[in-house]
């Protein structure tokens, strides 16, 4: 059985910049993903990453952390936010000596553009391909370190010794078709969001929440699952990102009437408002019969020809290639798409679970928690490098300091006992097929529980949920083969996705206010008085249990927002 002090499970930024961390830190640390890493989601990440550099005196990290705090909507842990702003400047020179090519301004300094709810240009980036320059860039450090990676291994469950604690893995080698125990002092969760349990959906197809659902099913709790960033411009109707970077460069959003609509909703930021104000206002112009076949415009076209082509390269391929349009002459049609989850395994600020020894959690498929009810652009990558670094050197120490002596406790009888379970899973012909069970799902989310919702559409999306999960009992698997059987993983993915779509609806239903990207109709306030608490939520058999958690306070009390 092979076994390592740490194993990172999922190779995008954060994962990376874990392992990276622990190595650095002295530990003997292997990355298991089941896609290469350069192929992560992190790759389609386009539009930056933010830190108060200095390339203006005026801005700081106190003013970053502000920005964050009120993005966040108050619902943020400060003591974490001011980590996460503090450490940002130096761990973008460190990505930078590492070899990040980063866009410049003409006197050779990182060069910064404005992104929504930041009272400065603070977000650095290369063109529109920010996250997959960092992705390569932190794989040649991988590499540089011979950091053991497990490609195309797709883990399925935690190992827990018979303390709780978590002391490896048990992954399915899709290349030779093998199921086997991982050891591990420390296991770190870097495996990203879960933006497929809707569609369309700016991520991969790989996003499935599988840290995520691999946690909950060990009765750890995830954190604010009710909390779904929506994107303000994602194309329609694939759902392909276009980034916050084209309006800070500059681009309007107009409506039927050719109006620029967000003075009405945002007179001071306008197209710059944060996200969830921003795809609000878009559902409402489009609500209210002034979209353009369901979505709104995205005007580049006074950028120029020569700015469109070195600050937005790719979304005008993109553009060109995905809606048929040419943003040097035609305006881009848009409308919000799910994006991110602010939600995630409940972790401290050092991605350790309180819940759960040796488990740690970094990156999206964390919640620190950093992002509140709204995550500002930018503010993703940033997470990843700072929280991965800091997860990743916390998840060294406590292998390295480990009781447990040479070996994880880990056995190769993990393996054995969910092989048994998968024969069984393999061995059923009749019942429904995963993805028929995943297409009313994500239509399900998508249509209940989006931009807006109100207590009767979640609570309808609640009773779906529940019975696709009972459904989900006989579900049958058509490709019995071992090697590359993609049937196989895309039905556990869907188990998750199940598990994470019950927990966010829960967590829905039950937050009576509207907060950041949770916007109720039927609640349209934000309610201090009774709701500045994190959700969590526990998977108990068929339900959802929730309990709350105070929110971390240091130097910004709850204000009203307005941009
Ligand atoms: O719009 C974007 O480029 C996305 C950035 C982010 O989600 O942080």
């Amino acid at each position: 059985m092979r076994s390592h002090d740490v194993v990172v499970v999922g190779a995008g930024l954060a994962g990376m910049r874990a392992a990276i961390a622990a190595h650095e830190a002295g530990a003997d640390v292997a990355l298991v993903t089941k896609v290469h890493p350069v192929r992560s989601h992190s790759g389609a990440a386009q539009g930056g990453i933010n830190a108060a550099l200095g390339n203006r005196s005026d801005d700081s990290p106190a003013s970053h952390t502000f920005d964050t705090v009120k993005g966040a909507d108050y619902i943020g842990d400060q003591d974490a936010i001011e980590i996460l702003c503090q450490n940002a400047p130096k761990e973008i020179i460190q990505l930078e000596h590492w070899g990040a090519v980063f866009s410049r301004q003409d006197d050779g300094k990182i060069a910064q553009r404005p992104f929504g709810g930041a009272g400065f240009p603070r977000t650095c980036f290369a063109a529109d391909l920010t996250g997959l320059v960092i992705l390569h860039t932190l794989y040649t450090v991988c590499v540089k370190y011979d950091i053991p990676t497990y490609e195309e291994h797709f883990v399925t469950e935690l190992v827990p010794d018979s303390n709780g604690s978590c002391v490896g893995v048990v992954s399915y080698d899709m290349v030779h078709g093998t199921i086997e125990t991982i050891g591990a002092k420390s296991v770190v969760l870097a495996t990203g969001g879960a933006g497929r349990v809707y569609r369309p959906s700016t991520n991969s197809h790989s996003s499935t929440g599988d840290g995520m659902g691999l946690a909950l099913a060990q009765g750890v709790p995830l954190k604010d699952m009710e909390f779904m960033q929506f994107h303000p411009t994602t194309l329609n109707p694939s759902g392909v990102l276009v980034t916050e970077g084209a309006r800070g460069e500059g681009g309007y959003l107009l409506n039927s009437d050719g109006e620029r609509f967000m003075s009405k909703y945002a007179p001071n930021r306008l197209e710059l408002a944060s996200r969830d104000v921003v795809s609000r206002s878009e559902a409402t112009e489009i609500l209210e019969g002034r979209g353009v076949n369901g979505s709104v415009m995205l005007d580049l076209r006074h950028l120029g020809r020569e700015r469109i082509m070195e600050r937005l390269p790719q979304i005008r391929e993109l553009a060109m290639a995905f809606a048929g349009v040419d943003p040097i002459d035609e305006p881009i049609p848009i409308r919000p798409g799910a994006h991110y989850h602010m939600g995630g395994v409940h972790v401290d600020s050092w991605g350790a679970s309180p819940h759960m020894p040796g488990l740690f959690a970094a990156g999206e498929c964390a919640c620190v928690s950093v992002h509140g009810a709204n995550r500002l652009g930018g503010n993703s990558l940033l997470e990843a490098v700072v929280f991965g670094a800091r997860t990743g050197d916390a998840a060294a120490r406590h292998a390295l300091e480990s009781v447990n002596g040479a070996q994880s406790e880990a056995s190769p009888a993990a393996a054995r006992d969910y092989e048994r379970r998968l024969q069984e899973l393999l061995g059923r012909t009749k019942g429904p097929k995963q993805h028929e069970i995943r297409d009313v799902l994500a239509d399900t989310m998508q249509e209940k529980v989006g931009v807006f919702r109100d207590g009767s559409d979640l609570a309808d999306a609640q009773a779906v949920v529940h019975d696709l999960r009972d459904r989900f009992k006989s579900v049958v698997v058509d490709d019995k083969g071992k090697t590359f059987n993609q049937s196989l993983i895309h039905t556990i993915e869907t188990g998750w996705l199940l598990d994470l779509a019950l927990s966010m609806v829960t967590g829905a239903v039950e937050r009576t206010e509207s907060r950041g990207a949770h916007s109720r109709t039927d609640y349209p306030e934000r309610d201090d008085e009774n709701w500045m608490k994190h959700t969590l939520s526990y998977l108990e058999g068929d339900q959802i249990r929730l309990d709350y958690s105070e929110v971390t306070v240091t130097e910004y009390q709850p204000q009203v927002r307005t941009y």
